[in-house]
């Protein structure tokens, strides 16, 4: 059989949804290691055994809901590559909104230094994008999954950037200070992409990833319980003009901007993703 043959034969088998036949390339070349174009001129030639058996293994991981990501131990976000794990959320494109709002504002505040916050950091995609993209900039993110913090220093090593970015495990939901006590105050920009997910919406978004972690997703019954301490916090940590910056949920939006109200921040606003739903706020410490 020829290896394209191969490919057809395991994707019929596994019944793979056509979206997902790209990637059931690129992870098995990534496997063989192989870039995706390596794989694309063998694909008349004849495979052998080990290529069918891994063809296929990989293609019924796909259609069961595992990650491309995680076969790969790689995510490309922004203009950076990640390592990734199993237990670690993939980072999802509307995220990358959040570092160009970020660097927008760094760059507009002219600031020869700057310190940032992620919080709920996971695979450290938002601390390590905007490290790599502001040379001033120090990041620090927080984050309760051993592994998703264990997986981000590597990242940070890999990319020559663990002087600048450092991450810590802690518990958003506790007290901050046992973990960036010597932010206090200080924080240029506090971002953060929490889990966010309702008791509502939280089956259908496990089934649509049902082996990325649920800890990653779930917000509590109203999907509000990460942010409430998020905003509470924020006065504290975020210099006094200093910017908060969240990936939200649609429907979440009026009560977020209820939040910032009630603890003083400023100019709160939300603005919509690409298909038009509300996925980001900001507001600011007042000066
Ligand atoms: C939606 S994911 C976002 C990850 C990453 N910032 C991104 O944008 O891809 C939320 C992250 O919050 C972490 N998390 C959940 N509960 C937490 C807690 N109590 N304290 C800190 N991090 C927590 C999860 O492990 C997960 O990595």
């Amino acid at each position: 059989m020829t290896l394209r043959e191969i490919f057809v034969d395991a994707e019929q088998r596994a019944q793979l949804s056509s979206q997902k036949h790209g990637e059931l390339q690129y992870a098995v070349a990534a496997t063989r290691g192989w870039s995706r174009s390596d794989l694309l001129v063998r694909l008349n030639l004849p495979g052998d055994a080990g290529m069918q058996v891994l063809v296929e293994r990989v293609a019924h991981q796909l259609a069961d809901g595992y990650p491309a990501e995680y076969l790969t131990g790689q995510a490309a976000f922004c203009d950076i590559v990640l390592r990734m794990r199993e237990g670690v959320l993939v980072p999802r494109p509307e995220t990358e909104r959040l570092v160009q709002m970020a660097e927008d504002f760094i760059v507009r505040e002219d600031l020869s230094s700057a310190v940032a916050l992620d919080v709920c950091s996971g695979s450290g995609a938002i601390a390590l994008a905007l490290a790599a993209r502001l040379p001033q900039v120090s990041v620090m993110g927080m984050e309760l999954d051993p592994v998703s913090v264990s997986c981000s220093r590597e990242s940070a090593l890999d990319m020559g950037l663990s002087e600048r970015v450092r991450f810590v495990q802690g518990n958003v939901l506790a007290a901050w200070g046992l973990t960036v006590a010597e932010f206090r105050s200080h924080a240029d920009v506090i971002v953060s992409n929490p889990p966010y997910v309702c008791g509502q919406r939280l089956a259908a978004a496990h089934a649509s990833s049902p082996v990325e972690p649920v800890r990653a997703l779930y917000g509590g019954t109203s999907g509000m319980v990460f942010y409430k301490r998020i905003i509470a916090q924020a006065c504290d940590w975020l210099r006094p003009g200093g910017l908060l910056l969240l990936e939200i949920d649609d429907g979440l939006e009026q009560g977020i901007l209820g939040q910032f109200k009630r603890y003083g921040l400023q100019g709160g606003r939300w603005s919509p993703d690409l298909r038009g739903l509300p996925r980001y706020a900001e507001a600011h410490r007042a000066t």
